[in-house]
C-alpha cells in the first residue's frame, strides 16, 4: 500500500499491509491478526507529524472510526466525543459555529482527533490538556480497552505518556473534550488581539487564527512539510539571561517552572538559514523552524538536513534542537 499521499511531507512510502478499520470490532480483529502474526504495528492518523520510511514492515492501521458528538454536562460546558478519526480542524470550526469555546486557537493543526493528544498540540496560547477529559484506547499487545484521565497522560509542552511509557503500545480510539458555552477569548499570542473585535464569537477567533497560520505556515497540499520540526527549546533563566545579553532582540518567554522558552525558529532565522535549500529539502522562507521536501527525498536524507541545521544552531548559541515530529520507528 502507497503512504506517499497520506504523509504531509510527501516522503515516498510503501507499507507492506494497510488497513483503516472504522469501528472498534475491525480495529479489534486488526490488532488481533498482527498479534498472532509478530508484525510491528504502526498506528497512523492524518501523517502530518510523522516521517515515514522508504518501506514500512508489518501493518499499517489508519484510524477511520470518525463521529463525534456533544453530550450537555448540566454546568453550562459541553462534552464532545471525537472518534480518531475525526479530522482535527473541522471539528474545531464546527464547535466554534456552535458558539462553543474552547479549542478556536488550535484551528487550521493538520490531523486527526485521535493524535492530538500524542504531542499534547497546541498554538497560540493553548494547549488540549486543558480541554481533555479523557482518552479511550486499545493496547496494541493484548487488545484490552482504557481509559485514561488528563493526570495519567502526564501531558508537558510537546509531550505526554504517549511518547514515553506508551509510545508504540496503544491505538487511541477516542477523546473527550470539554467546550463551554462562556466567552472565554485567549488573545495574548502574537497579535491576535488586534484582528478580532471587541467581543468576539469563538468562529471570529478560529478565523483569525487561520488567517496568521495562512500567512506564515507552508500548506502542505503544495509543499511538504510536518509544521514546526523542532521543539521550542527550554533552557535555564541564566542560559537565557546570558543570550538576552548578546542578542537583546531575541524573543524569549519565562516558564512557571523557572526556565525560559526559547523561539527555535528565531535561532535557525539569526543563523542565516531561512530560506536555505540544498537538493530536496529547505527551511521555509517564511517560518524557519518548519523545513520542506520538495520532492525526491527521502527519511535519512530529512534527518541528514535537520542534523545540520541543529548543528548550526548549537554552534553559534550553544542550544541543542530536539526534533518534533515521529518518526515511525518510535
Ligand atoms: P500522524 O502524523 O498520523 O501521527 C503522529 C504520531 O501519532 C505518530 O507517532 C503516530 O503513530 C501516532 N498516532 C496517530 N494517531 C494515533 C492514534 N489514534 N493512536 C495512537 N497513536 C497515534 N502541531 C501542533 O501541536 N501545533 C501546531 O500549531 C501545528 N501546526 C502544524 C502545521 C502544519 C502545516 C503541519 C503539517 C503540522 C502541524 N502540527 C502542529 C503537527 C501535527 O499537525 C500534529 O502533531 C497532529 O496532531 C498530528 O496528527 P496526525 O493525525 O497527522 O498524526
Ligand atoms: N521567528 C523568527 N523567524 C522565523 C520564525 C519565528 O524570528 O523564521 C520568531 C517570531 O517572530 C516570534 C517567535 O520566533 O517572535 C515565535 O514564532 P511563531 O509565533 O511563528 O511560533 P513558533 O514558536 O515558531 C510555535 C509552535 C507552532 C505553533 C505556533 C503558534 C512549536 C515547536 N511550534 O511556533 O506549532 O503553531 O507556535 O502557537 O512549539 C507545530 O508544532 O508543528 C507548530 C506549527
Amino acid at each position: 500500500h502507497d503512504l506517499t499521499a497520506a504523509n504531509t511531507l510527501g516522503l515516498g512510502c510503501r507499507a507492506e499491509r494497510f488497513v483503516a478499520p472504522d469501528n472498534a470490532a475491525e480495529l479489534g480483529g486488526a490488532l488481533s491478526l498482527a498479534r498472532e502474526a509478530g508484525w510491528p504495528t504502526l498506528v497512523l492518523g492524518g501523517g502530518s507529524n510523522l516521517i515515514l520510511p522508504a518501506f514500512q514492515p508489518g501493518l499499517v492501521i489508519r484510524m477511520a472510526m470518525n463521529d463525534w458528538w456533544l453530550e450537555e454536562t448540566g454546568d453550562g460546558s459541553v462534552r464532545v466525543h471525537a472518534e480518531a478519526g475525526v479530522v482535527w480542524h473541522e471539528l474545531v470550526m464546527a464547535l466554534a459555529a456552535r458558539g462553543l469555546w474552547g479549542l478556536e486557537n488550535l484551528a487550521l493543526i493538520p490531523g486527526h482527533c485521535g493524535a492530538a493528544p500524542i504531542q499534547n498540540i497546541g498554538a497560540y496560547g493553548v494547549e488540549l490538556a486543558e480541554r481533555l477529559e479523557a482518552v479511550h484506547l486499545v493496547h496494541l499487545d493484548d487488545g484490552r480497552e482504557a481509559v485514561l484521565g488528563p493526570d495519567e497522560c502526564a501531558f508537558g509542552y510537546r509531550d505526554s505518556v504517549f511518547k514515553r511509557a506508551l509510545a508504540g503500545r496503544v491505538a487511541i480510539t477516542r477523546l473527550v473534550l470539554r467546550v463551554s458555552r462562556t466567552a472565554e477569548p485567549r488573545l495574548g499570542y502574537g497579535d491576535l488581539a488586534s484582528r478580532v473585535g471587541e467581543t468576539p464569537t469563538p468562529l471570529e477567533v478560529a478565523e483569525a487564527v487561520c488567517a496568521v497560520r495562512r500567512e506564515k505556515l507552508p500548506d502542505p497540499a503544495v509543499l511538504g512539510n510536518a509544521g514546526s520540526f523542532f521543539k521550542n527549546p527550554v533552557v535555564s533563566s541564566e542560559c537565557a539571561a546570558s543570550l538576552r545579553e548578546a542578542y537583546p532582540d531575541m524573543p524569549s518567554f519565562p516558564l512557571a517552572d523557572g526556565r525560559t522558552k526559547l523561539a527555535a525558529g528565531w535561532l535557525i532565522d539569526r543563523c542565516g538559514l531561512k530560506g536555505w535549500r540544498d537538493g530536496p529539502f529547505g527551511v521555509h522562507d517564511r517560518q524557519a523552524l518548519v523545513l520542506v521536501h520538495h520532492g525526491g527525498g527521502d527519511a535519512p536524507g530529512l534527518l541528514a538536513f535537520a542534523a545540520r541545521v541543529a548543528e548550526t544552531v548549537e554552534r553559534r548559541f550553544g542550544v541543542t534542537l530536539e526534533r518534533e515530529p515521529r518518526l515511525a520507528a518510535e
